[in-house]
């Protein structure tokens, strides 16, 4: 059940629409995002099952993973609510219609003007620092406003992942941490008339592939909630925060889902009566787009082969990032005679680093062949950048179904 599927001519399609003839119908030749609206349906629905029963979760859909205007509007439409790290991704989500009452705004660093327009807006803000709170006192007497808050708490879970992507372990930057948990209650105590705490938070990391990481810090985060509540607090809502990891690889490996996500939280949430708030990112839109390019040259350097194309780290920085592996595909069939070797796919960047592929088994292509990077909805576009004067890629969908069957 995926968009991006091969046709039995042994072309890439998108939907019921052969990527070839996308590529052949842009006037301008470069590389370009394509999404499929009915993955991104297909997607949202998988949360929706899973939460099925728990009394008024919220799906915050994480906008840094991917802020396409249309991509917005379309969670929006289906339900999703929104999780916002800076004043611009605010904006965005309002302007988008995302009900304030499922809009959460995050983050370690939030200026004070931003959080004067989250409290006149009711949208929930998490408490991450000492000063954070100061801040959110005085943006709540500004507005005139009360503003509903949760505590991020830093509960020191290893998510095994890629370090540049962990953020619930101890020498995060996020959150708080146990020891200093009574200040922040009595701090919370001393602004009756500024704050109202609702619940507590975490976020443990991204790219998580083990949903047993996701049960251990539910089960401390319950914890917290007790000893809040023993100090006569009433707070509703756990906010475990995104991260749930996806088949980046392609092997067909099975890999938790949304369902056994929630599965493994359920039963705790529902015995303390708490509302479950969820931030998902990768796991709602990273397999919905893929990177079209086209391939420049083919060239060989030493003992290394190269696969020349016009997408680059400008468009894609994953890979030379993170050392991401994103799976890389020829658009067309490999015709009879073409010879299978191992490529390095890269761009035109003035960079060493700048590639999409290390070491991949490809069929040697002709100029001009198209080549997707798959599961380029998450982190992608919204971290492209002008390096070299590049520009910005354009972003097309894809809506020809109103399911993926
Ligand atoms: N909530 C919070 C507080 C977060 O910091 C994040 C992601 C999410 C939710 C969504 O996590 P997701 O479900 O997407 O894993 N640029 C990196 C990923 C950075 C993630 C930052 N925080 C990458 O390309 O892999």
């Amino acid at each position: 059940r995926h968009c991006f599927t091969r046709g039995e001519d042994g072309y890439l399609y998108c939907e019921g629409l052969k990527v070839e003839d996308v590529m052949e119908s842009m006037e301008e030749r470069r590389p370009f995002y394509l999404y499929s609206k009915a993955q991104i349906t297909r997607n949202f629905e998988a949360y929706e099952e899973a939460l099925a029963g728990l009394p008024s979760p919220i799906v915050g859909y994480a906008i840094k993973a991917n802020n396409n205007f249309k991509v917005l509007q379309h969670l929006r439409s289906l339900g999703s609510g929104a999780v916002l790290v800076s004043g611009n991704e605010l904006r965005l989500a309002l302007r988008a219609g995302f009900d304030p009452k499922k809009c959460i705004f995050n983050g370690n660093g939030k200026l004070l003007a931003d959080l004067v327009l989250a409290a006149k807006e009711g949208v929930f803000v998490n408490i991450d620092s000492e000063f954070d709170l100061e801040n959110i006192v005085n943006a709540a007497r500004i507005a005139g406003k009360k503003v509903s808050v949760l505590l991020r708490i830093n509960p020191d879970v290893d998510p095994q992942v890629h370090p540049y992507v962990a953020t619930g372990n101890k020498n995060s930057k996020f959150g708080i941490r146990n020891e200093k948990l009574q200040w922040f209650l009595d701090a919370v105590k001393a602004h009756p008339n500024e704050l109202k705490l609702v619940g507590a938070h975490c976020h443990l990391g991204s790219t998580i592939t083990k949903v047993d990481i996701f049960k251990d810090a539910a089960a401390l985060m319950v914890n917290f909630i007790d000893q809040i509540r023993d100090q006569g607090f009433e707070i509703d809502y756990l906010n475990i925060g995104g991260g749930l990891g996806i088949d980046y690889y392609h092997t067909g490996a099975v890999l938790p889902t949304p369902m056994d996500l929630i599965d493994t939280v359920r039963e705790l949430v529902v015995s303390r009566g708490l509302t479950l708030i969820i931030e998902p990112g990768r796991s709602l839109i990273a397999n919905t787009c893929c990177l079209v390019n086209r391939v420049t040259g083919v060239k060989t350097n030493g003992t290394k082969n190269f696969i020349v194309v016009d997408g680059s780290m400008a468009e894609l920085i994953r890979p030379s990032l993170y050392g991401a592996y994103q799976h890389i595909e020829l658009v067309s069939p490999p015709t009879p005679d073409a010879e299978i070797s191992t490529f390095d796919v890269v761009g035109p960047v003035c960079e060493s680093a700048d590639f999409l592929g290390k070491d991949r088994e490809l069929s040697t292509p002709s100029k001009g062949a198209g080549l997707v990077v798959h599961d380029a909805g998450a982190y992608c576009m919204s971290m492209a950048s002008t390096y070299n004067l590049k520009m910005r890629p354009p972003e097309y969908w894809v809506c020809i179904q109103s399911r993926i069957f």
